[in-house]
């Protein structure tokens, strides 16, 4: 992996293949190895940009909540490292919410979206409250709770013992300080609804077809929101379709890369200004 620097904080990310570049934001609680297969066996098309969310894997925990906007801000910091004034911007459950995030923070330097497994709506109170028993819990009693609570939740039926365990192994190995700060983070995200109406920008939504945290109707509710968006529904997947299914999911981005020209267009892809 390479590193950059945020001020004092080292962040943390993978650089692979070739084209038009892709952030691809990680879920919650896992690292950028769980794009593993993609980083071993890149899209034709893309140059993936693969980030540790801070206080994940290698990249040091920030002051604070974790924010989706300040995991966002660290991947606005990386593009300027990288001088690439915008890329594709996309992400896997909390890694979705962090791309929508960063769409609002700075809509100029987003060229497209990929959202998988996750969905465009906040929590509501209840969520929220679940996520300040999961921060409190993890703080008093390490992830283990967490972990084992999400693990039933996370495959398809017929995903083998063999592809959950690095996932089970990524996940354990989180600190309690990082996990409780991201899902108080995701507790404050906003409704994407307003985005998504006014994004024109090419669109794919990927979803596994047994997903049981964020399932088939929210993907659909999702791409409903942007004109164009592209849905697939990915069979013998659940909540993890680039783990689960990398051969599919690698043929739905290889075929997404055809909506990219070789120059980022002049203007954003937003029908209006999101300010107005
Ligand atoms: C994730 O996979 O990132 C989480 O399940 C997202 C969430 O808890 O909302």
């Amino acid at each position: 992996m390479k590193t950059i620097s945020i001020g004092a904080r080292a962040y943390a990310y993978d650089d692979v293949g070739e084209g038009v570049p892709l952030l691809l934001f990680h879920g919650f609680p896992f690292t950028s190895a769980s794009w593993a297969a993609q980083r071993s066996s890149p899209p034709r098309g893309f140059r993936l940009l693969m980030p540790d969310h801070r206080g994940f894997g290698q990249s040091a925990l920030g002051e604070g909540v974790s924010t989706m906007e300040a995991m966002a801000e660290d991947a606005l910091a990386l593009l300027d490292a990288l001088k690439l004034p915008s890329a594709v911007v996309g992400g896997l459950s909390m890694g979705g919410y962090v791309a929508l995030a960063l769409a609002r923070l700075d809509p100029g330097r987003v060229r497209g979206l990929v959202l998988v497994d996750t969905q465009s709506l906040p929590d509501d109170d209840a969520g929220k409250a679940r996520r300040e028993t999961v921060a409190t819990d993890v703080l008093a009693n390490g992830v283990n709770g967490l972990v084992d609570g999400m693990l039933p939740k996370l495959f398809a039926a017929s995903t083998p013992a063999a592809v959950r365990a690095p996932i089970e192994a990524m996940m354990r190995a989180q600190t309690p300080a990082a996990v409780a700060a991201a899902a108080r983070g995701m507790a404050t995200r906003t409704d994407a609804k307003d985005l998504l109406a006014r994004f024109a920008g090419p669109t794919l939504v990927v979803v596994g077809a047994e997903d049981a945290i964020t399932p088939p109707e929210k993907a659909k509710v999702m791409a409903g929101l942007v004109a164009g968006a592209r849905l697939e529904v990915v069979s013998g997947a659940g909540h993890l379709v680039p783990v689960e299914q990398p051969q599919a999911f690698k043929a739905l981005l290889e075929s997404f890369a055809g909506a990219f020209g070789e120059q980022p267009p002049k203007k954003p892809p937003f029908v209006a200004a999101l300010n107005e």
